[in-house]
């Protein structure tokens, strides 16, 4: 399966809403998409297959440290490397943008999510109990360093 990230533009974000709707119970509306294209600190990446976006991976950058604040495949596309894929071009980005440390928080009970995340370097580094308002679930916070 081949895939293309990409920054992703604005004429994306009714699948933007699309995709984060199948899973986040917090879904973002079109307003707040749309927010991150115009934010300096957003950097808002997509994955396509086939000119078709098929997830997202949003992250604020501050100085040297970044925050992915969500990252999301439209059910239809996981387990085909696509999550992957995405992420290790974010590494990528991130590197050449000189940022020295991503973190990032997952639900305690994502642990599909979690499993990406430490395949690709991060480790857990801190708790944030009852972080999320829909089901007061603890949030782990996971960080990976750039060399
Ligand atoms: C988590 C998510 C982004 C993974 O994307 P993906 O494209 O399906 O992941 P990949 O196919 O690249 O798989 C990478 C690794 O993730 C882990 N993984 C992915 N899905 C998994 C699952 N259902 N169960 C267990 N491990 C899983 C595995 O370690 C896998 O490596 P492997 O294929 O060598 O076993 C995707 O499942 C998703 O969008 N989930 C809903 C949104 C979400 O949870 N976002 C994270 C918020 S913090």
């Amino acid at each position: 399966m081949k895939f293309q990230v990409a920054p992703v533009l604005s004429l994306w974000v009714d699948r933007l809403v699309e995709i984060d709707s199948t899973w986040n119970p917090r879904s973002w509306s079109q307003k707040l998409f749309e927010r991150e294209f115009f934010n300096p600190v957003s950097r808002v990446r997509g994955v396509f297959h086939e000119e078709l976006l098929i997830g997202y991976l949003i992250a604020h950058v501050v100085l040297d440290e970044a925050h992915i604040v969500s990252l999301g495949l439209h059910p239809d596309w996981r387990r085909f490397g696509a999550g992957t894929h995405l992420l290790t071009d974010y590494l990528r980005l991130s590197r050449l943008e000189g940022v020295r440390v991503i973190t990032l928080d997952v639900r305690r009970s994502n642990l599909s999510a979690q499993a990406l995340y430490q395949k690709l370097g991060f480790a857990p580094a801190g708790l944030r109990r009852h972080y999320y308002s829909d089901n007061g679930e603890d949030a782990i916070t996971m960080r990976r360093e750039l060399h």
